[in-house]
């Protein structure tokens, strides 16, 4: 701090003489060099510091000039200056002070948001298809190389649909809630979680008209009480033909190509009469045991069959009730399990793992698409 006219006035104002040991100025200056010499170490230390200074209004620095009123008139315009120039020392020194707290606070921010480049990655684990899904897709991409289309339903039906326009009887069993779930049995049509993808069958019947080609894979519920092979809820995937001059041995034929597909080419098909109220006639279907190839083991029961589908030509009242006339088209239908493949397919043993969501059994699906 330099200051030619100070030192020239310095003789003539022993008040202000920046000799002594007491000079407000330069004890302030002094101090404050020693306090800034220690450093900063926090943002919060910094404004103390800053505050203790420069404070507007219990500042050091304004403190000093405050008290020219006390320095002898002839004295003040060399006090005034040398209060000036410390103040001028003591503001550059802080903002140099904050720009390297600045730049340290930067760099603890940067260190703390910095990424490790040679830790180890973490392998993000690929889920995979439910086994429904797979089996699903698989049974999709034989029947849409035959020329059907995929059809979707609602999982909500009424009764209409679900029964009644498949010929159901009004006093069949099915309709009792033994085995449906009923959701709401005073609607006009009574509302009931569908208990079968036959449903379908109408929908698409009524909206498409013939000649018609679909499947109709999904959802459904029955009141049952749960085991290895039996769930209240499950798949079915639903086939529809309906065409000039459709009979059973298109079924057949239909069913053998899907079965060879599905299981393999040697895997036959049989076709044991039964009744659904919507075909005529009906039947249970079973394929050839995949396991024994028909021989007989403990999968099929040693009867060398597994039971997959109903099925059978569709019968004239549902095609009437869909505005189909069943003198000029006539057509076949099936109900085929989803779950019930799956377990034959993969040959786990208990239909409740498709449900449990266990990861360990899942898992062993996920390289299949
Ligand atoms: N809907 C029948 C069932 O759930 C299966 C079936 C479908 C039977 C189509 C014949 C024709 O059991």
């Amino acid at each position: 701090m330099n200051d030619d006219g100070q030192k020239r006035d310095a003789p003539a104002t022993p008040h202000a003489s920046r000799l002594t040991p007491d000079d407000p100025v330069d004890s302030v200056v002094a101090a404050f060099r020693e306090e800034a010499g220690r450093g900063v170490s926090s943002r919060s230390d910094f404004e103390r510091l800053k505050g203790r200074y420069l404070g507007r209004e219990k500042g050091l620095v304004p403190a000093l000039f405050a008290g020219i009123r006390d320095v002898p008139p002839e004295g003040r315009a060399a006090f005034g200056a040398r209060a000036n120039a410390a103040k001028k020392e003591i503001e550059e020194a802080v903002a140099l002070l904050s720009q390297a707290l600045e730049r340290r606070e930067v760099e603890a921010r940067q260190a703390a948001e910095a990424v490790d480049v040679t830790l180890p990655g973490r392998r993000a684990r690929a889920g995979g298809l439910h086994p429904v899904t797979i089996v699903r897709r698989r049974i999709e991409q034989i029947f849409l190389r035959m020329g059907y289309s995929i059809a979707d339903g609602p999982e909500l039906e009424n009764d209409r649909h679900n029964f009644e326009a498949l010929n159901f009887p009004p006093e069949h069993p099915a309709r009792d809630s033994q085995d449906s779930f009923f959701v709401d049995r005073k609607a006009a049509s009574p509302l009931l979680l569908r208990t079968h993808t036959s449903p379908v069958q109408i929908r698409e019947l009524a909206r498409r008209g013939a000649p018609l080609r679909v499947i109709a894979p999904g959802r459904v519920y029955r009141n049952e009480s749960v085991d290895a092979t039996h769930a209240a809820v499950f798949h079915q995937v639903e086939g529809l033909v309906v065409e000039r001059g459709i009979s059973m041995a298109d079924l057949k034929g239909t069913i053998e190509e899907f079965f060879a597909a599905l299981f393999g080419p040697e895997t036959k098909a049989r076709f044991i009469p039964t009744f659904f109220p919507f075909v005529e006639p009906g039947a249970d279907v079973a394929a050839s045991c995949i396991f024994c190839k028909g021989r007989g083991c403990a999968k099929c029961k040693q009867s060398g069959w597994i039971e997959l589908a109903g099925a059978g030509a569709v019968h004239p009242n549902v095609l009437t009730a869909c505005g189909v006339d069943p003198e000029e088209y006539t057509g076949f239908a099936f109900g085929l399990g989803l779950d019930r493949v799956a377990m034959l397919l993969y040959g786990f043993p208990d239909l409740r793992l498709l449900l449990e969501g266990d990861e360990r059994f899942l898992s062993q699906f996920a390289s299949e698409a």
